[in-house]
């Protein structure tokens, strides 16, 4: 058995704490999210605390981080309007991506610095990333102020979904195809690797016997190819 090392997360430095869960929860999906300020002016900026968080109606959760100073221009954008874009970052767009992450200053727009390409969303004022190849429109469900920090988390139901056509069949998303990029800890980001295909179990196919079967092929190394 491998060593393993303790940290009593009780009472843990933020920087550390920080540290620790980019670390330990990776590969992370990456919303490029659009806002538009009162005036009218676009925002991006890729936040990767984030996942779905319900499906009926279908909701994202993304946690922003306040600075020291205030909120950030995608938080403030969010309470402002109620409305944001999830555009997902595939590895086509992580350069330009990555530098919409930069502290530009809020009345300074990162899509026309950066020369992001905007087309109209349909059901909310915001717009979306045209070169993204899937773009989520959403509205504030509501935001949750999360321990004693910084983080606040933005739950935005999903009024509507643009997929690239070649990506989507009407049902399923070809995932593979959509070529995402995620984040990983420290610097890092990183493409797909290794697909595995396993069909979802329901019921264990043999009974209570098969599931002990699972586990001991894998405790023995067995099922390793
Ligand atoms: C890949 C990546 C993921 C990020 N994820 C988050 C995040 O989940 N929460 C957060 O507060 N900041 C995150 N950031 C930092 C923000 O993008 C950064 O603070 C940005 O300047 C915010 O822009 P804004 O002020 O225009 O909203 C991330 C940065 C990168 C590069």
């Amino acid at each position: 058995m491998k060593n393993f090392k303790f940290v009593d997360a009780s009472g843990l430095d933020t920087a550390l704490a920080y540290k620790l869960v980019v670390g330990c929860v990776v590969p992370r999906p990456i919303a490029w999210i659009t806002t538009m300020n009162a005036k009218g002016l676009v925002n991006a900026a890729p936040f990767s605390s984030y996942n779905y968080v319900a499906t009926d109606p279908p909701m994202l959760g993304v946690n922003i981080a306040s600075k020291a100073h205030g909120l950030k221009d995608t938080a403030r954008n969010i309470l402002e309007t109620g409305e944001f874009v999830v555009n997902v970052a595939d590895v086509d767009n992580m350069e330009l991506m990555h530098a919409s992450a930069a502290e530009f200053d809020a009345d300074v727009s990162e899509t026309s610095s950066l020369g992001i390409e905007l087309i109209p969303s349909l059901k909310v004022k915001v717009p979306r990333i045209a070169h993204s190849p899937i773009q989520m429109e959403c509205r504030l469900d509501q935001s949750v102020k999360l321990g004693v920090g910084r983080n606040v988390l933005y739950i935005g139901e999903i009024v509507a979904f643009h997929i690239w056509d070649e990506l989507f069949d009407g049902e399923r998303v070809d995932s593979i195809k959509l070529n995402p990029v995620a984040r990983l800890g420290g610097p890092n980001y990183s493409a797909l690797g290794q697909i595995f295909n396993k069909p979802m179990i329901q019921k264990p196919p043999g009974g209570e016997g098969w599931v002990n079967q699972v586990f001991e092929s894998t405790l023995s190394g067995k099922d390793k190819k």
